[in-house]
């Protein structure tokens, strides 16, 4: 398939896909995507439209030595994202502002715009798909274009995919995850004897955690995760108040020794189950798991999750949670599939 690309955010994941596109063009090309970015608006940033196609490695040079995207040669400069998604040729928008899971704006105002106007949309961006994933995806179908958003959940770790088309004749009951890699940084350093304290600042020094830790260590990442989820893969229609949420700062050094003089280990799992009556439940909050659980092993910043089916019992997925290019590669999957 062909794209005519526009960018709406042009920040780190945005550059990722960007690289992942010049770097494998002709590998691409062999799966069947080619593209030609047309527009690129980013608050910071700057803003270009160019019907004609904008040459990326440029605007990837401009953007990395800071040069405003409005001295870019040629082209329409300064529209903002709702013109550049309702004013230009593009048929692809790839929505990836800020997230804001609270209110989903301003991302959600974005998809609805490009979907309304028959474009496809690929996005990272959680707050859409957290506050309103089936109204977006109905609005979709109803417009004959595409939403991709595999990036929301543990970024290019193709879990999404992997419920909808590889676990496909299953039914899937529930999950259990490691869905933020700060927190499973904290507490893998925790483990080692490092305190919360200096494992926190590790993590700010490495670019895991922000200089406000709160929306990873208290839960409300994985919260945002467990939600989509539910309603993406086991069908639910919750919200964010629906699902019981704790994060890793009440875990003291003492916890952590007891777990392992038992074989077990803490992990700020986020999880959601349908038991047999029907019941629902879903929550985010630490867990002592047994050293023989898959999702104990995994270390570091690494994600995980596990889908329980009932054809093959729980099947297990480890990678990235984050990071330019294994985000950028969310966008590129998405596009991928786009027929
Ligand atoms: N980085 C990761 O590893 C990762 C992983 C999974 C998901 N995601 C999600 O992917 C999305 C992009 O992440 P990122 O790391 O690329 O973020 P980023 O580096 O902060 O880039 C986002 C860019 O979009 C701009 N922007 C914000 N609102 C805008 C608007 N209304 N119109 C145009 N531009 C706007 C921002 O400008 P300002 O700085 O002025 O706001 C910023 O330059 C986010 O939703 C994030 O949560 C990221």
């Amino acid at each position: 398939m062909h794209h005519r690309l526009a960018f709406i955010g042009f920040g780190t994941v945005a550059v990722g896909l960007c690289e992942i596109l010049l770097e494998k063009a002709e590998m691409l090309e062999n799966l069947g995507l080619t593209y030609e970015v047309v527009a690129v608006s980013d608050m910071i940033k700057g803003a270009v439209y160019d019907e004609e196609g904008l040459d990326m490695t440029k605007l990837l040079e401009m953007a990395s030595s800071g040069e405003d995207l409005g001295n870019y040669p040629t082209g329409i400069k300064g529209m903002d994202s709702l013109a550049t998604i309702t004013e230009t040729n593009a048929d692809t928008i790839i929505e990836v502002t800020y997230t804001d899971v609270k209110t989903g704006e301003p991302a959600t105002t974005h998809v609805k715009a490009a979907l309304n106007a028959g474009m496809n949309v690929v996005s990272t961006n959680k707050g859409p798909t957290v506050k309103h994933v089936a109204e977006l995806t109905e609005l979709a179908i109803q417009n004959d274009v595409q939403y991709g958003f595999e990036g929301v959940v543990l970024a290019g770790t193709p879990v999404l995919n992997l419920a909808r088309y590889t676990l496909a004749g299953n039914n899937i009951t529930g999950f259990k995850g490691i869905m933020n890699g700060t927190t499973n940084y904290i507490l893998t350093r925790m483990e080692e004897g490092m305190s919360y304290e200096d494992a926190l600042a590790k993590a700010q020094e490495l670019g895991y955690a922000e200089a406000d830790p709160t929306g990873d260590v208290e839960g409300w990442d994985a919260l945002g995760k467990v939600v989509i989820l539910s309603n993406v893969v086991l069908g639910k229609r919750i919200s964010i108040e629906d699902v019981e949420r704790e994060g890793i700062t009440g875990i003291s050094m003492e916890d952590i020794a007891s777990a392992k003089a038992s074989g077990e280990r803490w992990k700020l799992i986020g999880c959601a189950e349908i038991e047999e009556d029907g019941t629902f439940s879903a929550s985010v909050k630490p867990m002592r798991l047994p050293l023989s659980d898959p999702l104990a092993g995994v270390g570091e910043a690494t994600n995980a999750l596990t889908f329980e089916t009932d054809e093959l019992g729980p099947v297990t997925i480890v990678g990235p949670g984050a990071g330019k290019r294994e985000t950028g590669f969310a966008l590129l999957i998405d596009l991928l599939n786009m027929d």
